[in-house]
């Protein structure tokens, strides 16, 4: 065991490594009841290739159900849709499947592609701009999860939200409704969403869906705590913490925990935090929904579920929502 670093906080060095309201936030989290942090702090440019290495483990079923029912139902999504889309997109990522979406539309005007991962954001959208000469690419290097404002919006055809990945269930539901209430009002009348949304289903194949074999996840969810040593200039050690992901069936998710392994005390952006033995640092939730859950969340927002495909499984659903006229 490294014996923790003594590190004063240096407001010089860390600076503009995370801003000043996330370092608050980070600060508030970690010391509320329960502690948790929040899991847009996964993705720096390590977590965001982790993640990827994710989407590939046998485990890891989500993107690739998700992939087979996009690739069969693309077309018909691309009808319904209609020409000179609009289209935002909720965390673009490695923007693997919004390019499937924008070969099957007709002349797709504009692509604002939103994304926490700055890095990741500008490779994409350099590509894209250069794959697809007619679509005016406007990316934000942004978080989602906060009102954000939007350049103005070309009014050319639909103005449709890209939200895959079941990303969505990584908002408790109150704020899942709050957050595709906002998506409605920055689309408008006339407005749809493509929104991917993983199902409830056996524990055991969620639990090991978010801490396989090979201990990628694991190591996903330790990068968060490599990165505030990095950007916050804090002394966690990375040995005294382990990766937990048990399913909780009333809440309906799986909830991705720190624990720590021994009583330990951690330096932060000159705040000390005591950990218990066996403490926790919760840093994420995903939400699976059945078709009641869903139906909820939907309709509270102002959208209508006008149509929802699974994959032979019966373990994903993509759906696609439109603004409803009562909205
Ligand atoms: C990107 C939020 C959809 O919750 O399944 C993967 C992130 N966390 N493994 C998910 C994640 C652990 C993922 N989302």
């Amino acid at each position: 065991m490294t014996a923790p670093r003594d590190r004063r906080f240096d407001e010089a060095t860390y600076a503009g490594k995370l801003p000043a309201s996330v370092r608050a936030e980070v600060l508030r989290d970690l010391q509320g009841t329960p502690r948790t942090l929040p899991p847009k702090l996964f993705y720096d440019a390590r977590g965001a290739q982790l993640f990827e290495e994710i989407c590939e483990l046998d485990e890891y079923y989500l993107t690739r159900s998700e992939l087979t029912i996009l690739r069969e139902r693309v077309d018909e999504i691309a009808a319904l849709i209609g020409p000179q889309a609009v289209l935002v997109e909720y965390g673009s990522g490695a923007g693997v499947k919004v390019r499937m979406l924008l070969d099957a539309l007709e002349a797709p005007a504009a692509y604002v592609p939103i994304d926490i991962s700055t890095t990741q954001l500008a490779s994409v959208s350099y590509e894209l701009g250069h794959q697809y000469p007619g679509l005016a690419i406007h990316p934000i290097g942004a978080d989602f999860t906060a009102p954000l404002k939007l350049p103005p919006l070309p009014s050319t055809g639909r103005r449709v939200a890209f939200f895959p990945g079941s990303t969505i269930g990584n908002f408790h539901p109150a704020e899942a409704a709050a957050f595709l209430g906002r998506v409605r009002r920055t689309l408008g009348a006339n407005g749809a969403m493509v929104l991917g949304v993983d199902r409830r289903k056996d524990p055991a194949r969620l639990e090991a869906a978010y801490d396989d074999a090979r201990g990628v996840t694991a190591a996903f969810n330790l990068n968060m705590l490599a990165r505030l040593n990095r950007d916050m200039g804090a002394d966690f050690d990375l040995t005294a913490f382990r990766h937990r992901a048990p399913w909780n069936d009333e809440a309906s998710r799986i909830e991705m925990h720190l624990e720590s392994l021994r009583n330990q005390t951690v330096h932060i952006d000159g705040t000390t935090i005591r950990f218990a033995r066996g403490e926790t640092i919760w840093t994420e939730s995903s939400y699976k929904y059945d078709a009641e859950r869903l139906e909820t969340v939907v309709t509270s927002a102002g959208f209508e579920l006008s149509r929802l495909w699974s994959d032979a499984n019966d373990d994903f659903w993509l759906t696609y929502l439109e603004v409803s006229a009562r909205g």
